[in-house]
């Protein structure tokens, strides 16, 4: 059952991680991109986290928009395998507006929208916006032939589910009944009438466009009417984006923490995969704390040590020494519990990793390299 995965990194042509908030996921995904590398193939690692750690422990100076190749001398290659690293940051916003070009019914449209000034301020703010467009650009790189395997990071959202649902929830936003009133307001009488709003709102979208400056709700209106004539490509997109998912040479890895809230998503995620016709092939535990296999002295003796070092308070420090050591240990027999109720609740997952809680962040190539040394 614990099978590493050893065998996904070698094969597959796209690698997913899933899981909620701040379980690991980055983390794993640069830690998959650069053992697969290792092993020869040519890697893109997608990822939508600005952190700067990300960055440093690939040893580059800070992600960007643009591909970055990973120098082979950083991420110690003993000798040439032929893979190579190359790191892309997802630009939500540039990655708009290629689907507006994409989809535009002409280039006055489409220049429309994107001058417009909603457009601008909102396009990389609507909820769902970045997950859509990590499985946009996903299938945009997909076919690229310059790599084997492409790892994509998803984004932090705090419900691991709304990666699968973004697509439909963003466009469902922007096409809701509501919206649809106020495009046909506009539409009807070239300006903008607030009639068919009930008069409270009418009231403060009025207050609105008095802070906002003169011709904002009409630039509202315009946009969202623009952008309705999109939306027929954006579903169609969007599902075939979902569709490429499903497909065989991808694979979904779970990532998740100890804690059983995050475990409690991660199997509710697997099934969500399952009714969309995908697989879950891996779940990482990631930060599972155990304990050193020698237990240290008892505070008393410590003191004694620290005592006859001269370090003082020496039974102040013994004491607490022995009380964290306490908590160590009940953190590490219940990160144990949790990891035997992984084995059993993930049973049908057939690849199972248990990645150990690092002393610090992971923040540079070698402790990439330990996670990634966990996973195969
Ligand atoms: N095994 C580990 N040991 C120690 N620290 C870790 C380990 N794995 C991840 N971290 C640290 O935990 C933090 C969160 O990790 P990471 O950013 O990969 O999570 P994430 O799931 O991508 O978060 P988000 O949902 O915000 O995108 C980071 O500071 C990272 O360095
Ligand atoms: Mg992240």
């Amino acid at each position: 059952m614990q099978r590493s995965l050893e065998d996904l990194i070698s094969t597959r042509r796209v690698i997913v991680t899933v899981g909620c908030g701040g379980v690991g996921k980055t983390t794993v995904a640069a830690a998959v991109a650069l053992a697969a590398a290792r092993k020869g193939r040519r890697v893109l690692c997608l990822t939508i986290d600005p952190a700067k750690r990300l960055a440093t422990s690939l040893g580059l100076k800070e992600m960007r928009a643009e591909a970055q190749t990973v120098p082979p001398e950083l991420w110690g290659q003993p000798e040439s395998t032929g893979g190579a690293l190359t790191a892309m940051m997802l630009d939500v916003r540039g990655t708009f507006d290629e689907l507006v070009t994409r989809h535009a019914s002409s280039p006055e449209v489409r220049d429309r929208i994107l001058s417009n000034r909603i457009y601008r301020e909102v396009a990389g703010n609507l909820a769902g916006t970045p997950e859509y467009m990590a499985m946009e650009k996903l299938h945009a790189v997909r076919d690229d032939p310059r790599y084997d395997l492409i790892v994509l990071d998803t984004p932090p959202t705090s419900n691991a589910l709304d990666f699968l649902d973004a697509p439909d929830k963003m466009i469902d936003a922007m096409d809701s009944p509501a919206v649809k009133a106020f495009v046909t307001a506009f539409q009807r009488g070239g300006s903008l009438s607030l009639s068919f709003l009930s008069r409270a709102m009418a009231k403060v979208l009025q207050g609105l466009s008095t802070f906002t400056g003169g011709g904002f709700l009409e630039q509202i209106a315009e946009f969202l009417s623009d952008l309705q004539g999109l939306f027929g490509g954006f579903r169609e997109r969007a599902s075939k984006v979902r569709e490429s998912l499903a497909a065989r040479d991808v694979a979904f890895v779970l990532v998740t923490s100890t804690d059983p809230m995050a475990v409690g998503e991660a199997m509710f995620f697997a099934e969500r995969l399952q009714q969309n016709g995908m697989v879950a092939e891996a779940v990482v535990m990631n930060r599972v704390r155990s304990l050193p296999e020698q237990a240290p002295p008892s505070a008393d003796r410590l003191a004694g040590i620290l005592g006859e070092a001269g370090v003082e308070p020496a039974q102040e420090l013994g004491n607490a020494f022995s009380k964290s050591w306490r908590d160590a240990q009940v953190w590490a027999r219940r990160d144990a519990q949790e990891v035997a109720r992984v084995a059993r609740d993930f049973a049908a997952v057939p690849r199972h990793v248990v990645v150990p809680a690092l002393d610090e962040d992971v923040y540079d190539i070698a402790a990439l390299t330990h996670v990634a040394a966990c996973l195969v």
